[in-house]
C-alpha cells in the first residue's frame, strides 16, 4: 500500500473525482474525510471502487462500542483499506471497531481494513490539551493512547510529526504510524499546530503521510503530489 494519502478535502463530489482524475495513477490512497463523507460519502466510494483506486475513511468514529462497532460495520466496502476511531473513545470502542471491521470484511470475502487510532488531534497545541483537562505533554498523551490502541488490536495509531519518533520507539512494528500535519517546505500551516515535512515525519518513521491543502489548494496537483511522493523516498530515511 501507498505511503502517501490524498485528503479528499473538497466541497462537492464532482470537486472530489476530479482531484482522483488529476493523480490518476499515481500511488496513493484517497482519504474520505469528514467532510466527504457526509457531503457525498456513497457517491465518491462507489467512484473510487470504479476506478479501483484504494481510500481511507476517516470516520473518526467517537461513540458508545455497539454504535461504533455498528458504524465501522456499515463502512466497509471493497475499495475501503484504512478506517479510523478516536482512541479517547476507549479499548472497548476500538476493540468493538476493530471486531465489527474484521466480521463484515469477512462476509464480503475481503481483506480487512486497517483501523487506525487518532491519538492527538495534529490541531491542538500542548496548551490545548492541558485545557482538556488531560495532563501531561501531547508526545506523552499520544503514547498513553498509543498503548491502548494496541491493547484493542488497532493497526496502527494517527499522530503528529512530533510523536512518531517515541511512537516507533515505544512500538516499533506493532503499531502503524499515519502521519497528518505534512507541510511541504514554503506551504502554509494553516490550522495545524504541530506540523513537519514530508522528509522529516518519513525520517522520524512515520508509515503513511496525510496531506490535503498541500495538494489539493495547489496550482499544479499532481506535481506537487508527486514531488511529495519523491521527497518521501529520498535516501537518507
Ligand atoms: O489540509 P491538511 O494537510 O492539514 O489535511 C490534513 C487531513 O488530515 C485533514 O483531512 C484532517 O481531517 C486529517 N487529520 C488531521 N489530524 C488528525 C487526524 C486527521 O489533520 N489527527
Amino acid at each position: 500500500m501507498s505511503g502517501l494519502v490524498v485528503a479528499l478535502d473538497v466541497r462537492t463530489a464532482d470537486e472530489a473525482e476530479a482531484l482522483v482524475d488529476e493523480l490518476y495513477e499515481l500511488d496513493i490512497t484517497y482519504k474520505i474525510g469528514l467532510e466527504a463523507l457526509h457531503g457525498y460519502g456513497e457517491r465518491i466510494l462507489a467512484y473510487c471502487e470504479a476506478r479501483d483506486v484504494r481510500c481511507c475513511i476517516d470516520a473518526k468514529l467517537h461513540d458508545i462500542p455497539r454504535t461504533a462497532g455498528a458504524a465501522a460495520r456499515a463502512l466497509v466496502s471493497p475499495p475501503v483499506r484504512m478506517l479510523t476511531v478516536h482512541a479517547l473513545g476507549g479499548v472497548a470502542m476500538m476493540q468493538a471497531t476493530v471486531e465489527a471491521t474484521r466480521e463484515r470484511s469477512r462476509e464480503l470475502e475481503m481483506g480487512a481494513p486497517l483501523v487506525f487510532a487518532v491519538t492527538i488531534l495534529t490541531s491542538l497545541a500542548p496548551g490545548d490539551v492541558a485545557q482538556l483537562g488531560l495532563t501531561g505533554s501531547p508526545v506523552e498523551n499520544a503514547l498513553r493512547l498509543g498503548s491502548l490502541a494496541r491493547e484493542a488490536g488497532c493497526a496502527g495509531v494517527v499522530c503528529s510529526p512530533d510523536e512518531t519518533r517515541e511512537m516507533k520507539n515505544a512500538f516499533g512494528g506493532d503499531l502503524l504510524t499515519l502521519v497528518p500535519g505534512i507541510r511541504p517546505q514554503g506551504t502554509a500551516p494553516g490550522d495545524q499546530r504541530r506540523a513537519a515535512t514530508p522528509a522529516q515525519a518519513v525520517i522520524a518513521g512515520a508509515d503513511f503521510l496525510v496531506v490535503g491543502r498541500p495538494i489539493v489548494q495547489a496550482a499544479n496537483r499532481r506535481a506537487a503530489a508527486a514531488a511529495i511522493l519523491e521527497s518521501m523516498a529520498l535516501p537518507e530515511r
